[in-house]
């Protein structure tokens, strides 16, 4: 069995560009918990939100990585919040190996101060939000089975990471 590549983060940590980075280095299948949701649910993550509100997001969010975790030997992009629910991290850690990619919020606001469709960055101050949103999670990203301090880096740093991790795996 091949296992998953599973990346979590908070929002601009670079999981999806990172992920498609690992995809063509590697050879394998990009699945994205906000795609996969997306497309059942036939509305952006931003329009869930606004009309069913993030309680419903997070229930499909577990019940996709439920669905997304049958597969083996792909790289799952997680929604940022998905390690808010610690039952989404034992179902992808059973058989997948998680990479946290951590970056300070500074950082982080700085990669998506131009992008405004993530719901919970529609904020007068989205980069404290970022912050508050890293405190309450943290824990939960550290349980990670490998953490990346990756303010500064590039996309190809981060994906060259992830890859010597791997292969010591
Ligand atoms: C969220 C992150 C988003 C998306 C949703 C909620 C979060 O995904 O799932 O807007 O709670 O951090 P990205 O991390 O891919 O932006």
């Amino acid at each position: 069995m091949q296992k998953n590549i599973v990346l979590v983060g908070l929002m601009g940590a670079g999981k999806s560009s990172v992920a498609r980075y690992l995809s063509a280095k590697l050879d394998r299948e990009v699945v994205s918990t906000d795609a996969f949701i997306e497309e059942q649910q036939k509305k952006s993550i931003a329009q869930i939100f606004r009309d069913e509100g993030e309680p419903f997001f997070r229930k499909r969010e577990k019940e996709a990585v439920k669905e997304i975790v049958k597969r083996e030997g792909i790289i799952i992009d997680c929604g940022g919040g998905v390690v808010i629910d610690p039952v989404n991290i034992q179902n992808l850690k059973k058989n997948g190996v998680i990479f946290y990619i951590s970056a300070s919020p500074g950082f982080l606001y700085q990669k998506i101060k131009e992008k405004t469709q993530r719901p919970l960055m529609e904020t007068n101050d989205p980069e404290a939000r970022l912050r508050q949103l890293l405190a309450e999670r943290e824990v939960n990203y550290r349980k990670a089975d490998h953490i990346l301090e990756t303010t500064g880096m590039t996309i190809e740093q981060i994906g060259g990471a992830v890859i010597k991790k791997l292969k010591k795996e």
